[in-house]
């Protein structure tokens, strides 16, 4: 079937032998590894290090690691929102950053997304000449839900007209490390560096229990952030951090993400025949280079909210329905359908397609 998770790595994909190794060594030789603790300087150089293969240039000062990338968001939107603040995003967006922002209750401005190239970006111009959002959320790889990413066209202006209007944007590239074809385009964070706050993750990479996740910010928001943290959770678990650098110091991260890719583009096309032979004219959707969704645009009047009731009923097949994306007094679409190919095997995927066509049939 097809899954709620939002791209849990398979799990033979989480090297658990060569990070049990890390957090034994780590436990049986340093002291001060079950404390509170400063963040670890060394997973903020491994960050660095992976940054700069993303093609941003930053060091370790400006490197502030979070609780996953859903905390990078809350501290955020702590950081740069007041009460009924507005901030501009797209129709659609991650659910969990609406959370993230909900206790602001902000007022969104949104602007449509090209299913090819990303968010629309003359729309975005058209917002700013008009209003001064607190700031723009944009995810530029592998978007979630509608799985595009951003041409280097959408980048370069965006990251422009941020420096241009004083408008932060909040660059959220927690799937920009899974890329399975297309050119490598650095994250706006490459292009300007003062007006854009990167969030990543090692989530989609490695695993999301481990529940880390990083900022990069201008050095001198990092006192700032600290402050709003430790009123949140005191610290990353110490434990988890130190572990995680001994892994990225004595593996080869980047061989790791290779192999995760491969495994992931084989069901991503697997996913992608499956749609080819069962859905045909009856869905628009694109094949993406980057993340772990398909979006489908169903053809007509059909309903994703009943379509998943009686898919969950019937097939025992689960997605999430589009209207789960929209935000308040935002456009609806009540058609599309997110699909996650990264977390079930090729096989579970060719019959769940085949099977979520049959229900389709049958509303
Ligand atoms: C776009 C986006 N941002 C942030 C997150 C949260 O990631 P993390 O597990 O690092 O908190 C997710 C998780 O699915 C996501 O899809």
């Amino acid at each position: 079937v097809t899954s709620f998770a939002l791209g849990l790595p398979a799990e033979e994909l989480f090297p658990r032998r060569a990070y049990g190794l890390a957090l034994r060594n780590v436990l049986s030789t340093d002291p001060q590894a079950l404390q509170y603790g400063p963040s670890s300087a060394s997973l903020r150089e491994n960050v660095v290090e992976l940054m700069r293969r993303r093609g941003v240039q930053c060091d370790r000062d400006e490197v502030f690691l979070t609780s996953g990338a859903q905390q990078g968001l809350s501290l955020l939107a702590r950081l740069l929102l007041s009460p009924g603040a507005s901030i501009l995003t797209e129709h659609h967006v991650y659910p969990g950053f609406q959370q993230a922002v909900q206790p602001f209750e902000p007022r969104y401005h949104t602007v449509p997304t090209d299913r090819a190239a990303g968010i629309d970006v003359d729309a975005v111009e058209h917002v700013l000449r008009r209003f001064r959002p607190a700031f723009i959320y944009v995810n530029p790889e592998g978007h979630n839900p509608l799985s595009v990413s951003m041409s280097m066209e959408a980048r370069s202006r965006l990251a422009a007209m941020a420096s241009e209007y004083g408008v932060p944007i909040v660059e959220d590239d927690v799937y920009g490390f899974l890329r399975y074809e297309g050119p490598d385009q650095p994250p706006m964070s490459a292009l300007s560096r003062g007006h854009v706050f990167y969030v990543g993750s090692f989530s989609k990479t490695l695993a999301p229990a481990l529940r880390v996740g990083w900022l990069i910010v201008p050095r001198e928001l990092v006192p700032i952030l600290s402050v709003l943290k430790e009123s949140t959770d005191l610290d990353t678990g110490t434990l988890t951090q130190r572990a995680l650098a001994a892994y990225l110091d004595r593996n080869d991260f980047a061989g790791h993400i290779t192999r995760v890719c491969r495994a992931y583009r084989v069901r991503r096309d697997a996913m992608a025949a499956a749609l080819r032979r069962h859905f045909g004219p009856r869905a628009r959707w694109r094949s993406p280079t980057h993340g772990v969704f398909i979006w489908l645009d169903l053809e007509g009047d059909v309903d994703g909210r009943l379509l998943l009731e009686r898919a969950l009923d019937s097939a025992r097949i689960a997605f999430v329905p589009s209207e789960a994306f929209a935000v308040p007094g935002g456009p609806q679409q009540r058609n599309g359908l997110r699909l996650n190919f990264s977390h079930c095997t090729p096989a579970a995927i060719r019959d769940g397609i085949a099977r979520l066509a049959q229900v389709l049939d049958e509303v």
